[in-house]
């Protein structure tokens, strides 16, 4: 318990204060600096507009790609953006960067994932640090104010699904170099971030309720078989949903930093081309 605190009623009562003997506050640092540690490194990442082009790799943070820009480093190529170069209005203070598109969209995702939500309300605002644990004087309005974006997560899933079919479709376009079959250990990076996302994806609670919600009867006919086949599924996967949330989060990372570290020549990608 923190000395100056007061107990009430079998609670003790101050930021920080607790019965709790066990280390507590070890999940709340780990948490706190995994949150700051892999956002920080793909938001810096997402400003960087270059290294995320390794052929035939292209990272997470870029794609799919819209725009691209005409020349840098590691830049995503003309013919593989959607429309081609950067317009020339783009604002001179601004990286070109494709990961300000559609990629944006799973920080939308995780944003206002009901695990972040926990994850970050904990980290960062200490309202409270841990259960059992006082938290911080901060007058909690949930997500009627401030925080009202994050009853957006229902409709970002359908982003986030639509992204996960750009993601499986470059896992797959890594076995062809210059449209010859082949494999790498990129390859491997970029089908295991897939899987990885899947799983994160097909264990939100938004995906559980679309496919399994609203019925009464999951048995009735051929469709609510299937769909309670499904529910069952994406049930094992929510009660891994925080595990996988970390996982995806730390592959992402990863696979955006193996691109960048080959696409930069600091390492030579063993493959069979
Ligand atoms: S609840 Fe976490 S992704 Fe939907």
């Amino acid at each position: 318990m923190s000395g100056g605190s007061a107990s009430i009623g079998g609670h003790v009562s101050g930021f920080a204060a607790t019965r709790r003997s066990d280390g507590w506050w070890q999940g709340w640092a780990l948490t706190a600096g995994g949150l700051f540690l892999f956002f920080g490194y793909l938001t810096l990442r997402a400003f960087t507009g270059k290294y995320y082009w390794a052929d035939p790799y292209i990272s997470p943070v870029a794609s799919p790609p819209l725009f691209t820009p005409v020349n840098g480093p590691g830049v995503v190529p003309l013919h593989h953006a959607w429309f081609g170069a950067f317009p020339s209005f783009w604002p001179r203070f601004l990286p070109q960067s494709p990961a300000f598109f559609i990629p944006g969209l799973a920080i939308a995702f995780r944003a206002t994932c009901y695990y972040y939500r926990k994850a970050y309300y904990r980290a960062f605002a200490a309202t409270p640090p841990a259960c059992a644990v006082g938290g911080a004087p901060l007058k909690y309005r949930g997500e009627t104010a401030l925080l009202l974006f994050q009853n957006l997560h229902r409709y970002v899933l359908y982003g986030a699904l639509l992204l996960l079919v750009f993601l499986w479709y470059d896992a797959f376009a890594a076995f062809f170099r210059n449209g010859k079959f082949g494999i790498g250990v990129g390859t491997l990076v970029l089908i295991i971030n897939a899987t990885l996302l899947s799983g994160y994806t097909f264990g939100c609670h938004s995906w559980r309720h679309l496919i399994g919600g609203k019925l009464n009867c999951f048995s009735c006919d051929g469709a609510s078989k299937t769909r309670y086949k499904i529910w069952k599924k994406s049930t094992w996967l929510n009660e891994r949903h925080m595990l996988f949330a970390w996982l995806s989060l730390f592959w992402v990372a990863f696979t955006d930093f193996y691109v960048m570290m080959v696409s930069s020549h600091h390492i030579t990608d063993l493959n069979t081309w």
